[in-house]
């Protein structure tokens, strides 16, 4: 074979590549990334973590940059289950009973707020990333009381004149309380719902979840498919008084990590519904995210702030889509586009996987995230939700290269 030969011969191969690349399977592009590798460090910075934790009931939320020392919060914070949620899938990924013992440890210092009526519409990223997780690995009967108590007082938030829970019953600066709210991160929370009505909770559960995201796609979206954080609603007439931000650059802007959190919502919404209007609403607000994004794919915090491409990153919100790419790939007939939501996600781990992992700088996974920057707090951070989504699309991607489904949830529907 002459040179040339040689080159056309390559073309073709790599042509046929891409060609065959098409399904959701273990002949997928690159065999570069080496989930595995990944996988073990995430163990190995854990367990280091691990020694750190002071036995008082502290859960690990972030640490700052330049900085070794886990700021501790306590089972009511809005981010308590992302450790524990982690823990466990490290016990998936590994079989190591260690995980198993201290994700038990951790998901139970959450177990009072089964019992404490709602303060927040947080309790999903709470209860069923520690106690949702565990029980599918477990089939603990306990954890499952834990969940079907919390659902419930998760429904309490429910206002039916609206469709909408309400995400933060207390007064937030210019959220017009005590008129009705709704932030676009309560999308992740309809999952404990949906379980709740289909593990023994009652089905009222399940047309809440559905009421929510409807209303939430009529009201929280721009013509571009951009979100608005917070949409404030009359409370007695339901009527969309604003929508506004709170966490993100302006009212008008994409701040990435609502974003992050409607790509994941509205795809975990399709899983649960089979709606085809949610599938095509999940494409939607996927497109938008991912035609603005940097060629590094991980977002700057806030996609409209003027100061990039000076302006910090926000890991957590790549770790979030890159896991939510990898189910959304396995709902479409399209090959090309299931491809692209492939071959992105894993361009988005190894990204952060070669340039965001905290190696020996502190014992958390990932570095620069973005907590709230308006308020000038966790900004290019290491933070727990970042790596609780990093560890989930890493086990959800190796699953997709072993040829399984990717989903890690739902084992006992
Ligand atoms: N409020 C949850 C978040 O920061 O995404």
């Amino acid at each position: 074979m002459n040179f040339k030969q040689q080159i056309l011969g390559s073309i073709f191969a790599t042509l046929m590549l891409v060609g065959c690349g098409s399904t959701v399977s273990n002949t997928r592009l690159s065999d570069k990334f080496d989930v595995d590798a990944q996988l073990d460090y995430c163990a190995k910075q854990s367990s280091n973590a691990l020694k750190l934790i002071p036995k008082d009931g502290s859960i690990p939320r972030s640490i700052a940059s330049n900085n070794e020392q886990w700021k501790f919060v306590d089972y009511k914070d809005w981010t308590s289950g992302f450790w524990p949620g982690e823990l466990w899938y490290l016990y998936e990924s590994t079989g190591d009973h260690k995980w198993e013992v201290a994700a038990d440890k951790f998901t139970n210092y959450l177990a009072a707020l089964a019992v404490t009526p709602a303060v927040d519409h947080d309790l999903g990223f709470q209860v069923f990333n520690s106690f949702g997780n565990g029980y599918r690995l477990t089939n603990n009967p306990e954890y499952k009381e834990v969940i079907l108590k919390t659902a419930n007082n998760l429904a309490k938030l429910f206002n039916p004149k609206v469709g909408t829970i309400l995400s933060w019953p207390r007064n937030v600066p210019n959220m017009e309380w005590p008129q009705h709210n709704t932030i676009m991160d309560n999308m992740i929370n309809l999952e404990l719902l949906f379980w709740a009505s289909k593990n023994g909770g009652d089905k009222s559960l399940y047309d809440m979840a559905v009421s929510h995201a409807t209303v939430t796609m009529k009201n929280h979206f721009r013509p571009d498919y951009t979100s608005y954080h917070v949409v404030v609603y009359d409370k007695e007439t339901g009527e969309k008084i604003k929508g506004v931000t709170h966490q993100g650059y302006s009212d008008s802007s994409m701040w990435a990590r609502g974003q992050s959190w409607a790509i994941y919502g509205y795809t975990m919404v399709y899983r649960e519904t089979k709606d085809p209007k949610f599938l095509d609403f999940a494409h939607k607000v996927t497109r938008v995210y991912l035609d603005r994004l940097p060629k590094d794919l991980i977002p700057y915090w806030d996609f409209d702030d003027p100061a990039i491409p000076h302006a910090p990153r926000d890991a957590s919100a790549a770790a979030v889509v890159a896991s939510a790419l990898l189910e959304l790939s396995t709902y479409t007939k399209d090959s090309a586009l299931s491809k692209e939501y492939f071959d992105k996600a894993e361009g988005m781990l190894k990204e952060l996987s070669d340039n965001y992992q905290s190696k020996t700088k502190n014992t958390a996974l990932l570095l620069h995230s973005t907590g709230h920057k308006p308020a000038n707090s966790e900004i290019d951070y290491s933070i727990i939700y970042a790596d609780y989504y990093y560890v989930e699309a890493l086990l959800r991607y190796k699953k997709l290269k072993e040829g399984e489904q990717p989903l890690l949830t739902y084992k006992f529907n």
